[in-house]
C-alpha cells in the first residue's frame, strides 16, 4: 500500500514537473504556453508585462516628458534606443535569469524607412508602385534592426493624409486607401517575413489607430473630425489589409476622432480591430497617448486615464507609466476585472511567443560590417530611390541632358547636403553612408562634364550673400540644376508648417537663376507636396526627388544622365496652392461639376499636379480597353484589358493605374476610386497587355457608416488612363 502511495505521488511529482515546463516547452502550442505561463504569474508579474519603458538615450526630441528609469527585470517591454546587441543581451540576461519567471523582454524601436541602410522615405516608397521592392526593402530594415537587437518596429504609418501641411504625411503612402493598404501589406511581409520566429523577422506595429492623418488644419496632435462614413471608407481600410496580412501588434493614435481619442476608443480598439477583425495581437498607445488624455479632455487624471485606455482596448502603456501606478488599486476596486488583465498579458505574450522570443531571447551578435550596408541592401537602397523619384516637368526634352551639356552648375542648398537627404525618422542613419547629390553627379558626369558646385543660399533666412557666385557658375554653364528642398526636421512628427511652399529664399534664388536664361532643372527633396506655383513657370524640368535616403545622389545622377528612365508616379497630390488644401484625386463629386461654378475665383481650382502624375522619357500609347462582358451578375467575374505600346526610343517603365467610379449609388461615392495597378518595363517598339480582374464584391462594393458592405446592381465605370468603359452589373 505504502508503495503504491509512493510510486503515485511520484507520478504526480513527475506530472507536474512536465506540467511545470509546459511554457517553456518548445513543442508544446503556443496557446497552451500562454495560458501556462499566465497562471503562474503574480499580479505585479502581469501588471509589468503591460508596461513599456525606454532603454538608452531618446533621441526623439518630440518625445517629452521622460523619466529616467530603472530596468525592471519583469517589464513587458523597451523602446531600445541603442543598436548594441552585446547590451541588450545583457538586459535580456536579467529578465531571464533574475525574473522570477523568466519572461523575455520585448525590444521595441522606430525602424521606418531603413535601419543603418537609409530608403526613402514612406511616401515616396509608394511612388515606386512597386510593392515587392518594398518588402525586399523592409526584409533589409528588419534583418539589420534584428542584429541590432531589435524584436519590433513601430512602422508601418498606414495613415491616409490628405493635408500636407501635416509633417507626418512623410511617414505614410499618401492620400489613398488602397495604396496605404498595398504598401503597408508590403511592408508587414517584409518585416515578418512567412513567420515571425524566423531569425530575420521582427513584428510589426501599425499605426496611428486610426485617422491620425485627418488632423485638424494639418496641425499635429489635434482634433480629427471623421465622420463614421469617412471612417470606414477612408481611414479603416489600410488597417483592415494589414491585419489580414498578419500585422502582430497596432498603436494607438493621439487624435481624438470626434470627441472619443483614438487611445481611448472602444469603438476602434475593441468593437472593429478585435471583435470583427478578430486581431489576437496587442495594441500599445502612443508615446504619452495616456496621459494626454487629461489634455484632451476625457479623463480627470492619471488614474482615469488609464482605466480608459486599458478598458477600450490598450493593452501596453507606452512611457506613461500609468499602467503600473494604477493597476493595483483599480483591480482592488473592482473597475478593472482580471479577466481583462489576463487577456491582455496573454496578448503580450502571444506576440513575444509568436516571435521566439522565449526560445532564443538573445541576439546574435555579429560585427557591425556583416550587420549593415551589405551589398544586396545598397543595391536595393538605389533601386527604390531610382523608382520613386518622379519627373514631374520636362519641357522641350530639357532631359535626358544630352552630351553638349558640357559645363553643369550645381546649386542650392541640397546640392552638397547629406544629413537632409534621410529624411525624418532615421536615428540610425549616418551621414557618412549618403551619396550627396553631388557626388552622384559627379561620378555620373564626371568624364564628360566640368561641374561647378556652389550653394546659392540656405535652405531658409534671408541671406543673399552666396547668390552671386552661384549666378556666375549658373552664367558660364550650359545647365543649371538647382537643388532645393525642405530639411529633414521640416517633415515627420511634429512638423506642421502653415504653408507648403517653400521658403522665399529658394524661391527669390530661383528667380535670380532664370535672368540667366539658361535651362534649369529643378530638384525637390522634401517630406511633402510642395506648392510650387510660383516655381514651376521658371523651370524647364522638374525632377521630385523626395527624401531618397543612402543613395539618393547616383539614382538622381542616372535619372539626369537617362541612364535611368524615370517611371514614379505620385501617391498624393500637388496643390496648386496651399489655399486649395483638400484636394485629392477621390474627391466627391461637385454638386455643380460643370461651369466653373464653385470654383476659386482667384486662382485655378485644379492642383498643380494629381495623384498618379509622373512623367518617362518614353511615350506610352494606350489601346481602347476591352471588357470580357459589359453586363455581369454580382457573382460574376469581370476583366478589362488594354494594350500599352512603347512609342519612343528607350525602354521604360509604365505603372497602370485602374480605377472604378459608381455615379450612382444609394451613397455618394469618390469620383473614381484606385482599385489596382500593376507595372511592367517595355521595349521601345514593345506592346504589352495590362489587365485587371474585376471581383465585383471586393472592387465595386461600398461599406457604409457601420462598416457593413453592400453591391448594388446599375451602372458603372472602369478608368484607365482618362478612358471611360461603362458596365452594368445585374441582380
Ligand atoms: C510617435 C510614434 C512613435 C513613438 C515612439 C511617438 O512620438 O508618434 O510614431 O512610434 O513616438 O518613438
Amino acid at each position: 500500500m505504502k508503495r503504491i502511495s509512493i510510486l503515485l505521488s511520484i507520478i504526480l511529482a513527475f506530472q507536474l514537473s512536465l506540467k511545470a515546463q509546459i511554457y517553456k516547452d518548445k513543442k508544446a502550442p503556443i496557446e497552451s504556453r500562454i495560458k501556462d505561463l499566465v497562471s503562474k504569474m503574480n499580479l505585479d508579474e502581469k501588471i509589468l508585462q503591460l508596461n513599456q519603458y525606454t532603454a538608452g538615450l531618446n533621441t526623439n526630441v518630440n518625445n517629452i516628458g521622460e523619466a529616467t528609469k530603472s530596468i525592471p527585470d519583469g517589464i513587458g517591454s523597451l523602446i531600445y534606443f541603442s543598436a548594441d546587441p552585446v547590451w541588450r543581451n545583457e538586459i535580456q540576461k536579467k529578465a531571464m535569469e533574475e525574473s522570477r519567471l523568466g519572461i523575455p523582454i520585448l525590444f521595441g524601436f522606430d525602424v521606418i524607412h531603413g535601419f543603418r541602410t537609409v530608403y526613402p522615405i514612406s511616401l515616396a516608397q509608394a511612388c515606386s508602385w512597386d510593392p515587392a521592392l518594398v518588402t525586399q526593402a523592409a526584409a533589409i530594415a528588419a534583418k539589420e534592426a534584428k542584429l541590432s537587437g531589435v524584436d519590433w518596429t513601430f512602422s508601418p504609418m498606414i495613415d491616409v493624409a490628405r493635408d500636407p501641411r501635416w509633417g507626418r504625411v512623410a511617414e505614410g503612402y499618401g492620400e489613398d486607401p488602397y495604396t496605404n493598404a498595398m504598401f503597408g501589406v508590403a511592408t508587414v511581409k517584409g518585416y515578418q517575413g512567412k513567420n515571425l520566429s524566423d531569425p530575420n523577422s521582427i513584428a510589426a506595429c501599425l499605426k496611428h489607430f486610426v485617422a491620425y492623418g485627418a488632423s485638424e488644419g494639418g496641425r499635429d496632435y489635434r482634433y480629427s473630425d471623421v465622420s463614421m462614413q469617412s471612417l470606414w471608407e477612408t481611414y479603416l481600410p489600410p488597417y483592415e489589409a494589414c491585419v489580414k496580412a498578419g500585422a502582430a501588434t497596432v498603436m494607438s493614435s493621439f487624435n481624438d476622432i470626434s470627441g472619443v481619442p483614438g487611445s481611448a476608443n472602444p469603438y476602434t480598439l475593441t468593437e472593429i480591430l478585435k471583435k470583427r477583425w478578430k486581431h489576437d495581437g496587442f495594441v500599445v498607445s502612443d508615446w504619452d497617448a495616456i496621459a494626454q488624455l487629461i489634455n484632451q479632455g476625457v479623463a480627470a487624471d492619471r488614474k482615469e486615464a488609464g482605466y480608459k485606455a486599458f478598458m477600450a482596448g490598450v493593452e501596453m502603456d507606452m512611457k506613461d507609466n500609468i499602467y503600473f501606478e494604477n493597476f493595483k488599486a483599480l483591480i482592488a476596486e473592482k473597475k478593472i476585472p482580471m479577466s481583462k488583465i489576463d487577456d491582455a498579458v496573454s496578448r503580450i505574450l502571444r506576440v513575444k511567443f509568436r516571435l521566439g522570443l522565449f526560445d532564443q531571447p538573445y541576439t546574435t551578435v555579429v560585427d557591425e560590417s556583416a550587420r549593415y550596408l551589405q551589398s544586396e541592401s545598397k543595391t536595393i537602397a538605389q533601386k527604390l530611390a531610382a523608382e520613386s523619384m518622379v519627373l514631374l516637368k520636362n519641357e522641350s526634352k530639357t532631359l535626358p541632358l544630352t552630351a553638349s551639356a558640357r559645363q553643369i552648375a550645381l546649386i542650392g542648398p541640397m546640392a552638397a547636403d547629406k544629413s537632409n537627404l534621410l529624411g525624418a525618422w532615421s536615428f540610425n542613419g549616418r551621414e557618412y553612408d549618403v551619396e550627396s547629390l553631388s557626388e552622384g553627379i559627379t561620378k555620373e558626369f564626371g568624364t564628360t562634364a566640368k561641374i561647378d558646385v556652389a550653394k546659392g543660399c540656405d535652405f531658409d533666412g534671408n541671406d543673399e550673400s552666396g547668390f552671386s557666385e552661384a549666378i556666375s557658375l549658373a552664367k558660364k554653364s550650359d545647365v543649371i540644376l538647382v537643388c532645393l528642398g525642405e530639411k529633414k526636421g521640416w517633415s515627420g512628427e511634429n512638423a506642421s508648417r502653415s504653408t507648403i511652399a517653400l521658403p522665399a529664399i529658394q524661391e527669390k534664388f530661383v528667380q535670380e537663376l532664370k535672368k540667366t536664361g539658361k535651362p534649369i532643372v529643378l530638384i525637390l527633396s522634401n517630406g511633402r507636396p510642395l506648392e510650387l506655383v510660383r516655381l514651376e513657370p521658371l523651370a524647364d524640368a522638374i525632377i521630385e526627388i523626395w527624401q531618397p535616403g543612402i543613395a539618393g545622389g547616383s539614382a538622381l545622377a542616372g535619372i539626369l544622365s537617362g541612364r535611368i528612365n524615370p517611371s514614379g508616379k505620385l501617391s498624393i497630390t500637388f496643390p496648386l496652392t496651399t489655399g486649395q488644401i483638400p484636394t485629392y484625386y477621390n474627391m466627391r463629386q461637385s454638386a455643380r461639376p460643370s461651369g466653373n461654378q464653385g470654383d476659386y475665383q482667384d486662382i485655378s481650382t485644379q492642383p498643380l499636379y494629381w495623384f498618379g502624375h509622373g512623367l518617362s522619357y518614353t511615350t506610352f500609347d494606350y489601346g481602347i480597353p476591352k471588357l470580357s462582358a459589359t453586363k455581369i451578375k454580382k457573382t460574376d467575374k469581370l476583366s478589362v484589358e488594354v494594350e500599352v505600346s512603347n512609342t519612343g526610343n528607350v525602354a521604360g517603365t509604365e505603372t497602370v493605374l485602374w480605377y472604378i467610379s459608381d455615379p450612382a449609388c444609394s451613397i455618394s461615392r469618390p469620383m473614381k476610386e484606385l482599385k489596382y495597378f500593376d507595372k511592367k518595363e517595355l521595349a521601345p517598339g514593345a506592346k504589352t497587355i495590362f489587365k485587371f480582374e474585376i471581383d465585383p464584391n471586393r472592387d465595386l462594393s461600398y461599406v457604409d457608416s457601420n462598416g457593413k458592405r453592400f453591391l448594388e446592381s446599375g451602372d458603372y465605370f472602369v478608368i484607365v488612363n482618362n478612358q471611360k468603359m461603362k458596365f452594368e452589373i445585374i441582380d
